[in-house]
């Protein structure tokens, strides 16, 4: 597998993935009827650095790294990580959120903060801890999950100074 920044040959496969992440309602607060235009504007907003990682010519992954905020929160990065279905559980993510922390850290971030990991996205919220990542905030009842109703979110940090 291959992490390489994303071009715009990579839109159709990017805007797959994002889809069928989004239609679920159960990781992401984005509307499962968002549009292709809409998703990757979003996706490839000029501050954003969006990698595709590659498996057998296949996309099977994308994430996006920026600021988490403008001009004096701009040293804290803040990322998104998306699977394809059939590519999950492979350690896809792992090596992602990994490629991910060390392009930060080039960038000079100081710190990566996640906003909204929703509570019950298991598997999301043990890799992040597994990756250095602790939960500083619960926020009650934020996202309204497509099947369990209303359910918490975290907001999850780590510094990336020594
Ligand atoms: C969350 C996501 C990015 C993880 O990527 P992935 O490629 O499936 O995960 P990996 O194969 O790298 O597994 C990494 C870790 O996740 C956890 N994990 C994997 N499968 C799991 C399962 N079925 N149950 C519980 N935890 C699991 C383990 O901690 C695993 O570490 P291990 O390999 O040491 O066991 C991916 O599942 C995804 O895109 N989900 C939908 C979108 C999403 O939730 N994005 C993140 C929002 S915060």
């Amino acid at each position: 597998m291959i992490l390489r920044p994303a071009t715009t040959s990579d839109e159709e496969d990017i805007w797959a993935i994002f889809r069928a992440v989004i239609a679920t309602g159960d990781t992401y607060v984005f509307d499962p009827a968002m549009s292709r235009a809409e998703a990757l504007a979003y996706w490839f907003r000029p501050e954003n650095h969006v990698h595709v990682a590659e498996h057998d010519g296949q996309i099977v992954g994308t994430y996006l790294l920026k600021p988490n905020q403008p001009a004096l929160g701009a040293h804290v990065a803040n990322a998104a990580f998306m699977v394809a279905a059939s590519a999950r559980g492979l350690g896809v993510g792992r090596r992602m959120g990994e490629h991910c922390l060390a392009e930060a850290r080039r960038l000079g971030f100081r710190a990566m903060q996640f906003n909204f990991v929703v509570s019950t996205n298991e598997k999301a919220v043990r890799l992040w801890q597994q990756l250095g990542f602790e939960i500083v905030g619960r926020l009650p009842g934020a996202f309204r999950h497509a099947q369990r109703g209303f359910v918490d979110a975290y907001v999850m940090f780590q510094s990336l100074e020594k």
